[in-house]
């Protein structure tokens, strides 16, 4: 409940949220370990994949965008096709479904109207449900078959930060499980590399004056902004995109790199920020490419790169993380900007207009 739980020395529950992220990963990462330390699902949970010819994750908002993350996991990690869908469209828009389908549900508060209505319509038809979720007994838990928790605590704030990062964790954690429960070997070490994102986020977490002096620089006038990336640096501008417009009111938009030239770069005008997100090495080249193009147009470039990747002219560097878990990092910078970008414009952080925390009608 809001009211019981405490801002402590923060100005807003957004900012505590935000950096609550490092400690989240580290007990996400204890929840799921067994006493030898190993990363542990309950295996009727990972048995359910592995029967499974085809994942459908189901969710809204951020979680949607968690989802889109989640998804390259689970086919890179465990080899299973997923298809992502915004819970709305899929009620009346549903796609053509597979044998053996297994629906993944998430969602933060589990109380979300749209996904339920989803989840009522496919237990109808007999299939089976996972829901991830923050909220143990919430209403998408209780009518799935199972469930998994983001072991985040209560997120206030409407604008949703660390049940995001831990959305993605849980489903790396996942991913990783069943993957190796079918005998796929993993080059990494994913608890390590949990450990490695906690320690960056909080390296990130240190630098909110940085991320103040850019989103001043950058966003304290404008009208609109734009987000680029490629790969899954386009899911995590969705996401920033996502976060700046519904506390600052900014209008904003995430795309992917290669589309600008298919008509968003139409917008660019003098002094259009375009935040440009480059932590991926095989696309690095092709984004910086965006950003020369976008700049040639007048555009106020705010590039965001990764440790190894950076160019001179970055506004900002975070910490080198497994490129699979760059999401984990890369939207911290993001949350800060808008944050801030909400401040400088004397909006209510925690309670943008318009807005609830859970969406509980369609
Ligand atoms: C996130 O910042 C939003 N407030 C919103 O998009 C939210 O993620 C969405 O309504 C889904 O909520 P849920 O995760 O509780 O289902």
């Amino acid at each position: 409940d809001a009211s019981d739980i405490e801002k402590g020395t923060y100005p807003h529950y957004m900012l505590k949220e935000i950096d609550e992220q490092p400690l989240v990963m580290r007990k996400i990462v204890q929840a799921y370990q067994n006493e030898s330390n190993d990363l542990t699902i309950d295996p009727s949970i990972v048995g359910a994949l592995n029967e499974a010819d085809r994942i459908y994750i189901i969710a809204c908002g951020t979680s949607y965008h968690a989802g889109l993350v989640g998804k390259q996991f689970i086919e890179k990690m465990a080899k299973i096709p997923v298809e992502v869908h915004v819970a709305s469209e899929f009620s009346y828009n549903m796609p053509l479904l597979s044998e053996n389908p297994l629906f993944v549900f998430i969602s933060q508060s589990g109380e979300t109207a749209d996904s339920r209505s989803v989840l009522v319509q496919i237990k109808e038809q007999g299939y089976k449900a996972l829901t991830i979720t923050n909220v143990p007994g919430s209403t998408l838990s209780r009518e799935a078959n199972y469930t998994l928790l983001l072991h985040a605590g209560p997120e206030i704030a409407v604008a949703s930060t660390k049940a995001y990062t831990a959305q993605i964790a849980v489903l790396a954690i996942l991913a990783n499980v069943t993957g190796r429960s079918k005998g796929i070997e993993m080059e990494f070490d994913l608890v390590q590399d949990l450990g490695i994102v906690a320690n960056a986020m909080e390296v990130l977490c240190d630098k909110k004056e940085e991320m103040e002096e850019v989103a001043r620089q950058f966003l304290s006038t404008t009208r609109n902004c734009f987000f680029i990336g490629r790969a899954v640096d386009f899911y995590v501008g969705l996401e920033g995109a996502l976060k700046l417009k519904e506390i600052s009111y900014i209008q904003a938009e995430g795309f992917a790199g290669g589309e600008l030239k298919h008509g968003t770069i139409a917008l660019i005008e003098e002094g259009t920020p375009v935040v440009a997100l480059a932590t991926q090495e095989s696309v690095n080249l092709s984004i910086r490419g965006n950003v020369k193009e976008v700049v040639a147009r007048g555009a106020n470039p705010c590039i965001i790169s990764m440790k190894g990747l950076e160019e001179e002219d970055d506004s900002f560097v975070i910490p080198e993380v497994n490129e699979l878990l760059t999401p984990l990092i890369s939207v911290v910078p993001l949350q800060l900007l808008a944050y801030y970008a909400a401040l400088h414009r004397d909006c209510d952080v925690d309670k943008p207009r318009n807005l609830a925390k859970s969406v509980t009608v369609e």
